[in-house]
Order: structure tokens, then C-alpha cells, then sequence
């Protein structure tokens, strides 16, 4: 069984970015940009929105950390958006999700101009993806390809299940594995609440990607021998021996379904800090305008 290592991965990521960053710099050209919305308190987005910040800054880039309350109109925040799509000097900007509930998260996506959107979650990135075009790929997804692709793993013809059918990583995940590329190629079963026998598909599954925030779900009894097995989960369980007060927990019963696999990622320290580095990627390609001009 191999461990895949996230964070020793993503950590040379940052440094192949950084280095490019300066040599752009040492050219005459810009920094890259990253802007981030984030409105209220929410303890995980703003942890997120912490950790890119801190990215940026160990990739060289200029960042910008725009906060609102939770009381923010959902025209003040369009207003906002909209100035950011109009400055040249941003490169790229996110908005933390999720929203206050009285804020369209579809509206404000589709109100960030698609060629600044390195989340890649506007539609015209959504449907670039779809059909094989460059586009910004929304970052977990991305990140798994990554890890597939520097592991080395093999995915061409393999049967590879997708759990949850979520727009920012299950669907996405599902059109990256079963896209004509390599890591893709794949056969792509995607399971939800309303599958009918979600145990039996993962049982035939060669590579499994579980992304449904259920704690502990994918068992052993689940896992065929010698799968691949890639855990998105991240739910906050209180944990009183933690600094933080929380540890994170993944889809995955990892103890007893390490044993069976020929790879597996942890978490924390798998697909966790790949989503992150993806974004900075993105924000690299939006700062050379290698994407769109
Ligand atoms: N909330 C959870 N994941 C993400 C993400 O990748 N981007 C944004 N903007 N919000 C999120």
C-alpha cells in the first residue's frame, strides 16, 4: 500500500510555481493576482480563505482578502464583483462559498466574468470542461488528477466510481476521469443518496473517489483488493485534545481499508492541500493569460 502524500506533493508544487513567478518577475512581467471574497464568519471558509492567502504568499503572488459581514446585500456584493471584473490589476478572485442564504451563490458565480474565474465554477468553465476545451477546472478535482498523474497511477479503462454528485467536485471529478486524456480515460460510474446499490459499484470499483461528507462511509467490506482509493471528505469532528478543537475526518474508515489498497490518501495531508495548490495554479495561468486574454 502506498500513502499518497498531498502535502509533500503540493509543497513542491508551490516551489515550481514560486519559481516561475520570479522568473516572470526577473522578466519585467506581473505578479500574479488572487483576490478572495469572503463574507461572514464561518469557521471553515475562514480557515479556507486563510490558507490561500498563506499560499499566495509562498507562490510570490499579490493577494487581496476583501471581507464583508453576513448582513451584506446581495447587490453590494454584485457591485463588488463587478469592480473586480473591471480591475486590471486583479488577475483572478474567488468568492468563498458558502453564501448567507439570502445571497444567490448562482447568481454571483455567474456574475464574475469567466476569464477571472479561477475556481472554474461559471458555467462557460463548467461546459469548457465538459467538451474538452482549456478552461479554469475547479481545483479539488484538479488536484486529484495531479496526484493521480505524479503517482503515476493507471486510469485508462480502469472502473472508476465517483460518491456524490456535488457541481464544485463530483461532477467535475466524473468529466476528468472519463475525459480523453491521461489521468482520464476511465470508466465513470457516479453514485449519490439515490443510488440503488452504491456497496456493489464500489466493490467493482478499481479507483474510488469518495466525496460525499459522510465520516467513516467507504468501508472494507466495500473496497475490492488492490483498489485505489482517494478520500475528498473533510467533516469537522469536535476533538478536545485538538489546538483547533476539531479534528477532520474523511469519507473513508481508513484503518481498515488501507490494508486493501495499492494507493490511498490520508486526511489530513491528501487531497486537502492539492485543492489549494490548484487554485494557485489557476492563478498562475490567469496571470500569463494562458487561459483566455
Ligand atoms: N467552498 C468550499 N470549497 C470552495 C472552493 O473551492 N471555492 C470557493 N470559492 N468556495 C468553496
Amino acid at each position: 500500500m502506498t500513502l499518497i502524500d498531498g502535502k509533500a506533493v503540493s509543497a513542491q508544487i508551490k516551489q515550481e510555481i514560486a519559481a516561475e513567478v520570479e522568473q516572470i518577475v526577473a522578466a519585467g512581467g506581473k505578479r500574479p493576482h488572487l483576490a478572495a471574497i469572503l463574507v461572514g464568519h464561518d469557521g471553515g471558509s475562514e480557515t479556507y480563505v486563510a490558507n490561500k492567502v498563506k499560499a499566495c504568499e509562498a507562490c510570490g503572488f499579490k493577494s487581496s482578502l476583501i471581507r464583508y459581514e453576513a448582513d451584506i446585500t446581495e447587490d453590494e456584493l454584485l457591485a463588488k464583483v463587478e469592480e473586480l471584473n473591471q480591475d486590471a490589476d486583479v488577475d483572478g478572485f474567488i468568492v468563498q462559498l458558502p453564501l448567507p442564504k439570502h445571497i444567490s451563490e448562482q447568481k454571483v458565480i455567474e456574475a464574475i466574468d469567466y476569464r477571472k474565474d479561477v475556481d472554474g465554477f461559471h458555467p462557460i468553465n463548467v461546459g469548457r470542461l465538459v467538451i474538452g476545451l482549456p478552461c479554469y477546472v475547479s481545483a479539488t478535482p484538479n488536484g486529484i488528477i495531479e496526484l493521480l498523474r505524479r503517482y503515476n497511477i493507471k486510469t485508462s479503462g480502469k472502473k472508476c466510481v465517483v460518491l456524490g454528485r456535488s457541481n464544485i467536485v463530483g461532477k467535475p471529478m466524473a468529466t476528468l476521469m472519463m475525459q480523453k486524456a491521461n489521468p482520464g480515460d476511465a470508466t465513470v460510474t457516479v453514485c449519490h443518496s439515490h443510488s440503488k446499490d452504491l456497496k456493489k459499484e464500489c466493490q467493482e470499483a478499481d479507483i474510488i473517489i469518495a466525496a460525499i461528507g459522510k465520516p467513516n462511509f467507504v468501508t472494507a467490506d466495500m473496497v475490492k483488493e488492490g483498489a485505489v482509493v482517494i478520500d475528498v471528505g473533510t467533516t469537522r469532528i469536535p476533538d478536545a485534545t485538538k489546538k483547533s478543537g476539531f479534528r477532520l475526518n474523511g469519507d473513508v474508515k481508513f484503518d481498515e481499508v488501507a490494508p486493501k489498497c495499492s494507493f490511498i490518501t490520508p486526511v489530513p495531508g491528501g487531497v486537502g492541500p492539492m485543492t489549494i495548490v490548484s487554485l494557485m495554479k489557476n492563478t498562475l495561468l490567469a496571470g500569463k493569460k494562458a487561459i483566455y486574454q
